[in-house]
């Protein structure tokens, strides 16, 4: 199913319904350049991407209701049954470290002038399941021209909200928390890189991240950080959680890699969620099938060895 612009969500997607399209992301006000008149759709019709799969995107009860969010609980239904709790209005996001422009930024105001995108990626769990989820959001590069990089910069550190109060799963020490991830600047800067803030037409649903999460399609589902409250840029490589908690098992890079197991667990093959349990496994494909777009990154390096 390739995006074509004479269909609208209603006529490709399972799921019909734009109730909520007026506050996607942090009310009206954030969506910047877009009138604010104009139904939502019509603008993400406008801007159809180069970068979406044709695949069939799950539907929006899978997408929500089979998730990893550990501060909800290790149970994949437990940020459903849980993340309704967190606050996500106001939302604000710290940007700091090595760029021109640091501050603390409310969620409007990082999604200031940037236009929003539809983008329907695969995205593959480390796990070896994988979904096809249609995101709404924009490209981090966006982003950090606006706040202006500093030359010395060299990754891209976040941070997820940590407040215990509203987060189950964070009241025992299951994983360190806050969760924190990175990327290399170039990484980043990559277009296929987004900061995702919808899904399905609608304001991203809490137990995927809600109000703002990373999406980083061919990496392990892992690197996609949710409910970004920090963004800092650095010189030197910073910390990722599943990376604290095992080296061995969850590489920095984690790009995604048919031909690097984990150690307990073949990569060969994913199961595609919904498919229901008999379903046939799929071959995963290197860099989760955006090679052509991300294979140069990695130009020289050996990517059995810095996995
Ligand atoms: N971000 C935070 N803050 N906490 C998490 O537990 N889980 C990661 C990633 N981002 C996680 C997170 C993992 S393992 C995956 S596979 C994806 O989120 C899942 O995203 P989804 O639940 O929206 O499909």
């Amino acid at each position: 199913m390739r995006f074509r612009p004479d269909l609208g969500w209603s006529d490709v997607t399972p799921r019909a319904d734009f109730l909520n399209r007026r506050q996607l992301i942090g009310g009206a006000a954030a969506l910047g350049g877009l009138g604010l008149a104009a139904p939502l759709r019509a603008e993400i019709q406008a801007a159809p991407s180069r970068y979406s799969t044709d695949e069939t995107p799950n539907a929006l009860e899978e997408i929500s209701g089979y998730c990893n969010f550990y501060e909800f609980g290790t149970g994949k239904g437990d940020p459903e049954k849980n993340a309704g709790q967190m606050t996500t209005d106001p939302w604000s996001v710290e940007i700091g470290g090595l760029v021109e422009r640091p501050g603390r930024y409310d969620l409007a105001d990082v999604m200031k002038g940037q236009p929003l995108e539809e983008r329907i990626y695969r995205l593959r769990c480390v796990e070896a399941w994988s979904m096809v989820v249609p995101w709404i959001g924009f490209q981090l590069s966006g982003l950090l021209d606006r706040i202006g990089v500093q030359p010395s910069a060299k990754y891209v550190a976040f941070e997820t909200l940590y407040r215990p109060e509203e987060m189950p799963g964070t009241r025992r020490p299951v994983i360190p928390w806050p969760y924190v991830e990175g990327l290399r600047l170039d990484e980043a800067m990559n277009p296929l890189t987004i900061l995702a803030t919808g899904l399905y037409g609608e304001a991203l649903p809490n137990p995927n991240g809600a109000p703002i999460r990373l999406v980083v399609p061919w990496k392990y589902g892992f690197k996609s950080i949710k409910s970004i409250v920090r963004i800092t840029l650095t010189e030197e490589q910073p910390p990722a959680t599943w990376n604290i908690v095992n080296p061995r098992e969850y590489g920095f890079y984690s790009n995604v890699n048919p031909e690097v197991d984990h150690p307990r667990w073949s990569q060969a093959s994913e199961r595609r969620v919904g498919g229901g349990f008999f379903a046939a496994k799929i071959p995963t494909q290197k860099f989760n099938g955006y090679g052509e777009y991300v294979a140069g990154l990695y130009d020289g390096m050996d990517l059995t060895k810095s996995f």
